[in-house]
């Protein structure tokens, strides 16, 4: 017997409006931002009981591109920080989000990125992936105290943009690891927090379209990505190889008026954990 597209339609809508056995949870804004501050607060006490994660049956922890337990002792989430500094970009289109927090106590500090994927588990959205990128002392120009002062006097609030400049500007930037001719959108004024080091000086003229390596350079890849459209931000986790072969690296950008304004690097240099 065959049915026409009609016959085939009524007796599809039907399912489509009733619920259906893995019907999704609708990726908001308020949830994504809901579950960061859970997260941040599990590493405030170091404890991830809070964490809805440990719930999904295919949840995966990784830190510095290493797959590990998330209740582990080498996890960082089980140990206490005090945290200066949090900030979360939303990605309801991906739904997944991505936090920086920087903390100077326990000393010598972190400075931790960390992106959080979730999908629908039986009808009900959960972390799927927690990727925290995490720095300290030996990595590429660590300072928690100078990073903090850094972010504290720049200005993150939200200046919305298109997810297609964000997508174009980031990765043109990091395309510069292998094409130094890579179009990126550069500002003016525009300043970049690598580990501590900060260019420019605060002037009105500071690019930073300098220290940029030309010539041959291994390529940036493994780029995983969360876009924020209101905020006007993009983060990229990655292998930074330009580094070192495979470091687990984060970039952030925030563009004002499509050209960017700011970017933040932090690059995993010791080896092992
Ligand atoms: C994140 O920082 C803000 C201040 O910028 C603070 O009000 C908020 O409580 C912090 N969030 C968490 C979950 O600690
Ligand atoms: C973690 O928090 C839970 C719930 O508050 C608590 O029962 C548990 O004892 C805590 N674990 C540690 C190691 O503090
Ligand atoms: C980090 O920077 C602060 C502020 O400039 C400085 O006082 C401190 O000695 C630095 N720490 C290290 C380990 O270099």
């Amino acid at each position: 017997m065959t049915y026409s597209l009609a016959v085939l339609s009524s007796l599809l809508i039907p399912y489509a409006h009733s619920a259906p056995l893995a019907a999704a949870e609708p990726c908001t804004k308020e949830f994504l931002t809901s579950t960061a501050n859970t997260y941040i607060n599990s590493q405030r006490l170091g404890n991830t009981s809070s964490l809805p994660s440990i719930q999904a049956s295919n949840f995966i922890y990784e830190e510095n591109n290493v797959v590990k337990a998330i209740g582990s002792s080498s996890s960082l989430l089980t140990t206490a920080l005090q945290i200066a500094h949090n900030r979360t970009i939303i990605d309801t289109t991906a739904c997944a989000t991505y936090t920086e927090i920087i903390s100077t106590s326990p000393s010598p500090g972190h400075v931790v990125a960390t992106q959080i994927r979730f999908s629908d588990n039986d009808g009900t959205l959960r972390p799927t992936l927690v990727d925290s990128i995490v720095t300290t002392q030996g990595d590429w120009l660590f300072n928690a105290t100078k990073s903090l002062a850094i972010v504290q006097a720049e200005d993150w609030s939200p200046i919305p943009s298109t997810r297609s400049a964000l997508l174009t500007a980031i990765d043109a930037y990091l395309d510069l690891w292998g094409n130094p001719s890579a179009p990126v959108p550069w500002g003016v004024p525009c300043r970049r927090m690598e580990g501590s080091a900060y260019t420019g000086s605060g002037l009105p003229t500071d690019s930073c379209n300098i220290g940029i390596p030309g010539g041959s350079q291994p390529p940036v890849t493994n780029r995983r990505y969360v876009v924020d459209e209101e905020a006007g931000s993009a983060n990229v986790l990655c292998d930074f190889g330009a580094m070192r072969s495979g470091a687990p690296d984060s970039h952030e950008i925030r563009l004002e008026g499509g050209k960017l304004r700011f970017v933040h690097t932090l690059t995993v240099m010791r080896t092992g954990g």
